[in-house]
């Protein structure tokens, strides 16, 4: 396939501040003279600010790292993983088409994607929500057929339940991703025949992390705290702004690794809106602060259907940037503290079981009390 730039191009690209910063504290991971090393994760930070890699953004990178654009170039056309061409608003679906998913479906998937975006790959929908393309394997194949939406996998999909995911997700909802089909990771489909202990989890770690973080559809939009760069020394994501890249400062890539797990940590969640008066004042605050929204993903959830929750609390909880249920299935111990400091209705959290009724709710499932609202 060959790969080209796309015939309509921006006139220009610039990184939004935060990804600019992020964007030099890369380059000082790699020694002196070999800054070219970063072109990779400066060119994917590019695509998930626009969608899509411009020419205007991979001659910046380009600039940045001190190569001759047709060098960027190279690498931006060599892999597929970077989007040449604009993609949906929305999420451009990659359906794996390889052995395992062409036998369980992924042709009646990519029927869909004819008929519900459009009858070619990389096109955009009428709409301009959704793009699709067919991909090699994607690793799961034992929930063949899949799809690879946004950052997280979609599995044991079948072409109904697949065209209904579009259309929420037109719609501004974002599915619970993982098995469609209610397995719980990737055990045979008749059930567990060992390992059947799940202890009370409802979703596989991956699920749980992907509802966790909340960005399945998101793009970076530079409302993200920058990258936490230790080897600068500097320990809070509040003093990036100004981490430039300085001639002087030791490169991490000389002694020493990245931190301890040789992992560096790329993003931190996004600060609450919550309104002052909805947090005591001078009270000392509990607990961690769990991932709030500046507003609803699309429709914001109906939290009345928590039992304990009634119309004050939930506006309370929208003050606060928890709108959807996925937002209170993935809290934590911690974050029940630091929620429950603010509703000062110490324990009820807890008491009526909000987790638990949330898991079930953002599973798309309902509970003894929301069936009766
Ligand atoms: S064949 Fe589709 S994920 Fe492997």
């Amino acid at each position: 396939m060959l790969r080209r730039l796309h015939p309509d191009q921006p006139g220009s690209f610039a990184f939004t501040p935060a990804n600019q910063a992020w964007a030099e504290a890369q380059i000082t991971k790699y020694p002196e003279g070999r800054q070219a090393s970063a072109i990779i994760p400066l060119l994917w930070r590019a695509q998930e600010q626009e969608g899509w890699l411009t020419r205007a953004a991979i001659e910046h990178v380009a600039t940045m790292l001190g190569m001759a654009y047709i060098r960027a170039l190279e690498v931006a056309t060599f892999y597929f993983m970077f989007q040449l061409q604009p993609v949906g608003s929305v999420a451009n679906i990659q359906i794996c088409g390889t052995t395992s998913c062409m036998i369980c479906g992924a042709e009646d998937l990519i029927r869909v994607c004819k008929e519900k975006i459009s009858p070619k790959p990389h096109t955009l929908s009428a709409d301009g929500k959704f793009t699709w393309e067919e991909v090699e394997c994607l690793g799961a194949c034992t929930n063949a057929p899949m799809a690879q939406i946004g950052k997280d996998y979609y599995e044991d999909l079948t072409a109904e339940g697949f065209a209904q995911m579009l259309d929420d997700m037109a719609a501004g909802k974002v599915p619970v991703p993982g098995p469609q089909n209610g397995r719980f990771a990737s055990e045979p489909l008749g059930g567990p025949t060992t390992l059947k202990d799940y202890s009370g989890e409802t979703q596989n770690g991956s699920v749980a992390l992907a509802i966790r973080i909340g960005d399945t559809l998101k793009r970076i939009d530079g409302t993200e705290v920058p990258l936490i760069t230790p080897w600068q020394g500097i320990p809070e994501p509040k003093s990036v702004p100004s981490a430039k890249v300085k001639a002087n400062e030791p490169k991490p890539a000389k002694n020493k690794p990245v931190d301890e797990t040789g992992v560096s940590k790329q993003e931190a969640p996004a600060k609450s809106k919550a309104k002052p008066e909805a947090v005591a004042k001078g009270a000392e605050a509990e607990g961690t602060q769990p991932e709030m929204l500046t507003e609803a993903r699309g429709q914001a959830d109906d939290l009345k259907k928590l039992k304990g929750v009634g119309p004050k609390l939930e506006k309370l909880l929208n003050e606060l940037g928890v709108f959807h249920f996925w937002q209170v299935a993935s809290w934590t111990e911690d974050h029940v503290a630091w929620v429950d400091d603010r509703l000062k209705f110490k324990g009820r959290i807890e008491r009526d079981g909000w987790i638990e009724q949330a898991k079930i709710l953002a599973a798309g499932g309902e509970t003894e009390f929301s069936k009766r609202q």
